[in-house]
């Protein structure tokens, strides 16, 4: 069972050094919670493979604090890679670049790629700065849940996905609820253009400020694992429906302008869509604690953040 602490300057320090012992660490980030292991450390890597039940061939993304880190992980960057690294960074977007021959093709799930991100969240980058300052390079952190799990947005959250399952000497920060609420926006940089591979709130339209974005499929070829592959990715236990008619029993995600039905439990009414991401995998969690007999998302807007919320729930609405 994992201690959890505040962000407050001591226990930064304290789980930038558990980092470089090789114990994990959860923390917060601006999209969800990662469940973070010193980058270089094989063993420390391999235990967030074992927690999460994740397979080895499903590639995590590495954290830093700055752009010149860069160079230690990834070779032969497009101009246009750095060009959004110092535009979008930090923020909600990973950038899958061709990794440094002597990465560990653990990381990469053994392909030749690795995806960076400088995560937007100050708990996050006081502690990435900490770990870097003591000598660490990165710090790997897929969301801090289950494989095929719902991410976790809250340090609770952290605490009911994963908690039986972490070390006494494993850590996780509370920096309170996160702010975006879905998965960073990942970028393929290994073509002449980037192709999205994951929507988020980087958007198409963003990135195509800086570089036109790749409209032919074989561009992403030589990507082999990226999120699109693994079907049951995002998922409540409560079987989740797409715009769909909720019925009594079952629980309502949608704007506060669609009405709730008669024996329907409203799950949650936000008032725009940078509020129905944040809240969406709370909404999910809390119809599994309540046993609902089905989500209902309505989500009928045409928009970048709409289509990244709709991925999401699309995702988690596969198996039905
Ligand atoms: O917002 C986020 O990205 C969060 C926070 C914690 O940073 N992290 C996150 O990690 O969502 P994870 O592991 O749960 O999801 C990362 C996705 C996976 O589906 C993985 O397949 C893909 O990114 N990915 C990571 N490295 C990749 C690579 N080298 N090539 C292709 N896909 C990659
Ligand atoms: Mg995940």
């Amino acid at each position: 069972m994992a201690i959890t602490l505040d962000c407050g300057e001591e226990s930064i320090s304290h789980a930038a050094k558990s980092l470089l012992e090789g114990h994990l660490v959860a923390f917060p980030t601006e999209t969800v919670y990662g469940l973070g292991a010193d980058a270089t450390d094989e063993i420390a890597v391999r235990q967030i493979y074992a927690v999460k039940s994740r397979p080895n061939n499903h590639p995590l993304i590495v954290h830093i604090s700055s752009v010149e880190l860069i160079d230690f992980w990834a070779v032969d960057l497009p101009k246009y890679a750095l060009d959004l690294a110092r535009n979008y960074w930090p923020g909600p977007m990973t950038l899958i670049l061709k990794k440094h021959s002597h990465v560990s093709s653990l990381i990469s799930g053994g392909q030749e790629n690795i995806g960076l991100r400088i995560p937007n969240n100050e708990c996050a980058l006081q502690l990435l700065r900490t770990f870097e300052n003591l000598g660490g390079i990165g710090v790997v952190a897929p969301s801090a849940n289950k494989f095929g799990s719902v991410s976790p947005t809250s340090s609770e959250d952290v605490e009911q996905e994963l908690g039986h399952l972490l070390g006494k000497d494993d850590l996780v920060l509370n920096g309170g609820q996160c702010k975006l609420g879905i998965e960073s926006t990942i970028v393929n940089c290994l073509g002449t253009k980037p192709k999205i591979l994951r929507p988020g709130f980087i958007t198409e339209n963003m990135i195509e400020k800086i570089i036109e974005i790749a409209r032919d499929e074989n561009q992403s070829k030589n990507v082999i694992k990226h999120p699109g592959d693994f079907k049951n990715h995002y998922a409540p236990k409560t079987p989740v429906y797409l715009n769909s008619v909720a019925s009594s029993g079952d629980g309502l995600i949608a704007l506060e302008t669609v009405e709730t039905p008669e024996n329907v439990v409203r799950l949650s009414s936000p008032k725009s869509l940078e509020e129905f991401a944040s809240n969406l995998y709370k909404s999910f969690r809390k119809a599994d604690q309540i046993k609902l007999t089905r989500i209902v998302v309505i989500l009928t807007d045409q928009n970048p953040i709409a289509d990244a919320i709709r991925d999401r729930v699309f995702k988690a609405s596969i198996k039905n």
